[in-house]
């Protein structure tokens, strides 16, 4: 996005003395970390000052998310109180919007930021706030702790990049997934997991243009938790997979359907409806489950033990408003 310069300043305040970490402020609302939590603080709509706290931790993992996705499609609820809804060129920040006893009781604040300021300001808080050896990425049992007073940095956890194919991944001049020459060990819950790879018959001719890999064995090496990837995308269908271990840092509300299929192990999800937050229903997932959040609900998932899903995308720019102008459906069916 082409913004002017000054709207991607980051405000932020010299480090603390004892703490060694920045404040940062976006709008009205502010951002402070010591050695447990972040506190966000605001003024409420009748104008009085309330703040809210997290786990360093959980605050960190969900923004690490929020920055890696772009904000993703809709909402992202750092947790019951504060998080983030993508305008697509325009993000809200907000704290108390979408849970409905604060907004009841005026308290709540939402504010709204050109994607790039936001951006900018999430980008430099996650690396001031992020300790060497904490990978926000990573499930909670393979990484270091995230408390304590600033210590040193990880931007090489925090500044991953997507590997990008051009044709498709294995093909000659492509990404090359075949996993041992990556460098990316097998995940200690993956060990079971078959590495051979498809066996290919192109006609001759054909050879350079017909592939097949292992999508197992790749997700097998992922280095990562909760964090979908594009693996094949076909006009505006989107299948991401991803290896789950641990609690899904942020609980997403779409603005679009969306579909999961678990391809092994088991997540549990906690559905909500998405404005108000009330508890809408408990979806336990095995191997080979498939399900529909439907565009008004929010979800957060468990992993008790890492596994892998595939979530299905429909990544169409004019779906969401096509489903505010009742163009388009909420449910993935009608019963
Ligand atoms: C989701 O919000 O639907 C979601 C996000 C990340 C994942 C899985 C599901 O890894
Ligand atoms: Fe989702």
């Amino acid at each position: 996005m082409n913004a002017p310069a000054d709207l991607a300043k980051v405000i932020a305040s010299q480090p603390d003395a004892t703490l060694g970490y920045k404040t940062f402020t976006l709008g009205s609302f502010k951002f402070r970390r010591d050695e447990y939590f972040a506190h966000i603080e605001w003024t409420t709509r009748d104008d009085r000052p309330l703040s809210h706290t997290m786990d360093a931790g959980n605050y960190l993992r969900a923004l690490m998310r929020d920055v890696a996705w772009g904000f993703f499609y809709g909402w992202v609820n750092f947790d019951h109180v504060i998080g983030t809804v993508n305008h697509y060129k325009t993000v809200d920040f907000f704290a108390g919007s979408y849970n409905a006893t604060m907004k009841e009781a005026g308290v709540d604040r939402l504010e709204n930021f050109p994607t790039e300021q936001i951006g900018e300001t999430f980008k430099a808080m996650l690396d001031d706030w992020t300790n060497e050896g904490f990978d926000p990425f990573a499930a909670p049992q393979e990484t270091g702790s995230p408390y304590g007073r600033k210590r040193g940095n990880n931007v090489a956890a925090i500044t991953r990049a997507r590997e990008l194919a051009t044709r498709c991944v294995g093909l000659k001049g492509d990404l090359d997934l075949r996993t041992d020459a990556r460098g990316a060990p097998i995940n200690r819950a993956f060990a079971d997991v078959p590495q051979d790879q498809p066996e290919l018959h192109p006609e001759p001719g054909f050879e350079n243009e017909v592939h097949a890999f292992n999508l197992f064995a790749f997700l097998s090496r992922s280095q990562v938790t909760w964090n979908p990837s594009f693996t094949s995308v076909v006009k505006h269908s989107y299948m991401c997979p991803t290896t789950e271990e641990h609690i899904l840092p942020i609980v997403h509300g779409n603005d679009r359907v969306e579909w999961f299929f678990q391809m092994c192990d088991e997540i549990h999800w906690d559905c909500a409806h998405k404005e108000s937050g009330k508890p809408l229903a408990r979806v336990i997932m095995k191997a080979g489950d498939m399900a529909a959040m439907p565009a008004y609900c929010r979800h957060q998932g468990y992993s008790p033990k890492r596994s892998m899903l595939l979530v299905w995308e429909n990544g169409s720019p004019n779906l969401v408003y096509e489903i505010q102008k009742g163009e388009a459906p909420e449910v993935p069916v009608q019963f």
